[in-house]
C-alpha cells in the first residue's frame, strides 16, 4: 500500500510517498525557516501563505523523486491536528482535493502520533509496547505506546514544550530561530557545568511532569547580571542550558521507564536530533537496562513520511475520512488519570 503523506502543521511544508508504513520512496521537506527568522518565531499568517506557495511543488516533488504518478497511490494521509489551524487547512485541503479526484482514501493523523511513527521507518524499530518521549516545538510528553496509534500520556510539559525551551534561549542570545540547532552546535564545545541552572527548576516536585518556563527566565536573568556572551563564555552558556533541559528530559523518562517497567524507549520531535539528548539517553539506558530508539536527526523535525507512516496503520484498519475532515488546533493526548 503506498500512501502520500502530508505535512503542514506549522513551519514546514512536506509531502511523502511511503510503501506499507515502512519504506521510504520519497520525502520532500520546504522549510521555512527563512520567512519566521527575522521574527525569532513562526508568524502564523506567513506561515499559512508559505504553505499555500510550497504545497503543489512538495507534492509534484515527492511523486517525481518516486517516478510515481497519482495513479500509483493508495491512500492519502493528513496531519489534520494539532497545529496552527490555518496552516493546517492548506494541508488539508489539498489533500481532500487530491482524495476527490483520485478517490482514493483519506486519513487525518495525530501530529504527535506521526512523531511517533517515525521510528517504525528504521531497520530496528522498537517492539510494542514502549515508551516514547516526544520533544518537539509544541509538545514534550512522556507517553506509553501499546500500538500503532494507542498512546497514553504519563507525564508532560507544564508550561513551555523543550523546543519552546531552547528557541526562546536561542532568541534571548540573539542566535536566531530556529534555535535548538544553534544551541546544540555551540554546546559541543562548551563546559555544562560551567553555569549553575538549579535542577529543582525542571523537574517539578513529583511525578512524571517537568517545566521549562522557569528555566528561560533564570537565562534572562543570567544575561540582564552578566550580558550575552560570545566565544567560549557563550559555548559554556549553551553547554549548561542543553545539559539542564536533557538533564529533566532524561531524569523523568528513565523514572517513567522504570515504573511502567518498560525496556524500549523511543525518542521523537525535533529536539530527539539534539546530540547532547541522544548521547545522555543512550547513557542512562546502558545503566538502567533500557534500549533507546531514535530517528535520524532529518525524521525528528517535521516530515511527511512520518505522517504517511502513521496513516497507513489507520488506513489499514479501514478508517477512512470524509470530506469534512476537520483541522483541530489543539488535541490533547489520552492522559492516565493515575499517572505519578
Ligand atoms: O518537531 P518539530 O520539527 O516541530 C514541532 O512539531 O514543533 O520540532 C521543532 C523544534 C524546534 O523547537 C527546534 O529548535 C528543535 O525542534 N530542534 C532542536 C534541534 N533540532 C531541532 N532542539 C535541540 N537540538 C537540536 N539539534
Ligand atoms: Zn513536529
Amino acid at each position: 500500500m503506498i500512501v502520500l503523506g502530508l505535512e503542514s502543521s506549522c513551519d514546514e511544508t512536506a509531502a511523502a510517498l511511503v510503501e506499507d508504513g515502512r519504506r521510504v520512496l520519497s520525502d520532500v521537506v520546504a522549510s521555512q525557516h527563512d520567512v519566521h527568522a527575522r521574527y525569532g518565531g513562526v508568524v502564523p499568517e506567513l506561515a499559512s501563505r508559505a504553505h499555500v506557495q510550497h504545497v503543489v511543488p512538495v507534492v509534484q516533488g515527492a511523486l517525481a523523486a518516486a517516478n510515481l504518478s497519482l495513479s500509483a497511490i493508495d491512500g492519502i494521509a493528513v496531519t489534520n491536528q494539532p497545529g496552527l489551524v490555518g496552516a493546517l487547512l492548506v494541508g488539508l485541503q489539498t489533500a481532500k482535493a487530491l482524495a476527490w479526484v483520485t478517490g482514493k482514501p483519506l486519513v487525518g493523523v495525530h501530529h504527535l502520533e506521526g512523531h511517533l511513527s517515525a521510528v517504525f521507518l528504521e531497520p530496528n524499530p522498537p517492539p510494542l509496547p514502549h515508551l516514547a518521549l516526544i520533544v518537539s516545538g509544541g509538545h514534550t510528553s512522556i507517553v506509553r505506546v501499546d500500538g500503532h496509534g494507542e498512546v497514553t500520556e504519563l507525564g508532560a510539559t507544564r508550561d513551555d514544550a523543550a523546543g519552546e525551551a531552547f528557541d526562546k534561549g536561542a532568541k534571548l542570545l540573539g542566535l536566531g530561530y530556529p534555535g535548538g540547532q544553534v544551541i546544540d552546535q555551540l554546546a559541543r564545545t562548551g563546559d555544562p557545568r560551567a553555569v549553575v541552572f538549579p535542577k529543582s527548576m525542571t523537574l517539578g516536585e513529583h511525578g512524571a511532569d517537568m517545566s521549562f518556563s522557569g528555566l528561560k527566565t533564570a537565562l534572562l536573568t543570567h544575561t540582564r547580571a552578566h550580558g550575552v556572551p560570545d566565544g567560549q563564555a557563550l559555548a559554556d552558556l549553551c553547554a549548561s542550558y542543553q545539559a539542564a533541559i536533557v538533564e529533566a528530559l532524561v531524569r523523568k523518562t528513565r523514572r517513567v521507564a522504570a515504573s511502567e517497567k518498560l525496556r524500549h524507549v523511543q525518542i521523537c520531535g525535533g529536539v530527539a536530533a539534539n546530540s547532547g539528548l541522544r548521547a545522555a539517553m543512550i547513557a542512562a539506558g546502558a545503566e538502567d537496562g533500557f534500549t533507546v530508539y531514535v530517528p535520524p536527526p532529518g525524521r525528528c523535525t517535521d516530515n511527511a513520511a512520518m505522517i504517511a507512516a502513521a496513516g497507513y496503520h489507520r488506513l489499514r484498519r479501514g478508517e477512512h475520512a470524509g470530506l469534512d475532515l476537520d483541522a483541530k488546533p489543539t488535541a490533547p493526548l489520552p492522559r492516565r488519570a493515575e499517572a505519578s
